[in-house]
């Protein structure tokens, strides 16, 4: 039976409440959003948006995250957090804004105070893990993301499924444990076997949320452009499509052109 907290519909959803939801069972419900007309319709249903990089790819076009820069996520998250009364919002730290400890810090309080989002999320494992303990002692609240991680894509040559050999396996367990001891308070796992998800999701007492790594996990994450099929060129296996959305904004828009050009629009009813 689907489980749905009711006393947390219409709450401000916070790092307690994602915890207690872990400890409950209750699956955590991720999505991505860019900007505040889309966070409000999404703001009543999803428990965490999460300001992702992918805004580089989905909306500016890009063929990677690895241009995006601090002021472009600091922008956009200013408007979900406006529309986003309910939902918990993750600020995803762009490409070379946490190489050391003290520049993470700085650029997670800029997200903290010009933004108002609720925790950051950034790349990597154990490599990462002093990054997270320092963030975490500075009283930023911060999500991992480990497996396949799209920030890597040019040093790495490529996007590959992670955690098909045991040894691979071993690794994806060690970051996730480290990044917990960090003080993390959640931890996103792209792109790895669903065996290696569960075996994360079952060692981790901190929320672990899955995106291409199978139904084990605590919560699912999603694009939204994806799974409401608006993104025509290409579909990942783990996208499933909500929405046939491209097709019908498609319909809609030939409608419009139309109706403009034969003179149907404005008819009397919209005409003042
Ligand atoms: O940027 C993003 O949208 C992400 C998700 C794919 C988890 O990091």
């Amino acid at each position: 039976m689907t489980k749905i907290n009711e006393d947390k519909v219409n709450k401000k959803i916070t790092v307690k409440t994602l915890q207690k939801m872990k400890v409950e069972g209750e699956k955590i419900v991720m999505l991505t959003a860019y900007d505040a007309l889309f966070t409000s319709i999404f703001n009543q249903y999803i428990d965490i948006i999460l300001v992702g990089d992918s805004l580089n790819m989905s909306f500016s076009g890009k063929d990677d995250t690895i241009s995006a820069n601090m002021n472009q996520m600091i922008y956009h998250t200013q408007a979900v957090v406006s529309k986003s009364s309910n939902s918990f919002v993750l600020f995803d730290m762009p490409f070379g804004s946490y190489p050391t400890p003290d520049k993470a810090l700085d650029n997670a309080i800029r997200a903290y105070q010009e933004s108002g989002v609720d925790a950051i999320k950034l790349e990597g494992g154990r490599e990462k893990a002093d990054i997270i303990e320092y963030l975490s002692q500075n009283a930023i609240a911060v999500f991992g993301h480990i497996g396949l991680k799209p920030q890597s894509v040019r040093s790495e040559g490529g996007y590959s499924i992670k955690g098909k050999t045991e040894d691979e396996s071993d690794e994806i367990v060690a970051d996730a444990l480290a990044i917990e001891k960090a003080g993390a308070v959640g931890l996103i796992i792209e792109g790895v076997k669903p065996d290696v998800a569960q075996k994360v999701t079952k060692a981790l007492n901190i929320p672990v949320i899955g995106i291409g790594a199978g139904v084990e996990c605590d919560g699912q994450v999603l694009v939204w452009s994806d799974m409401l099929g608006l993104y025509d060129e290409f579909t990942p296996k783990f996208v499933k499509k909500y929405l046939d959305g491209s097709k019908l904004i498609k319909e809609a828009i030939k409608e419009y052109r139309d109706e403009v050009k034969s003179s149907k629009f404005p008819s009397e009813a919209y005409t003042y």
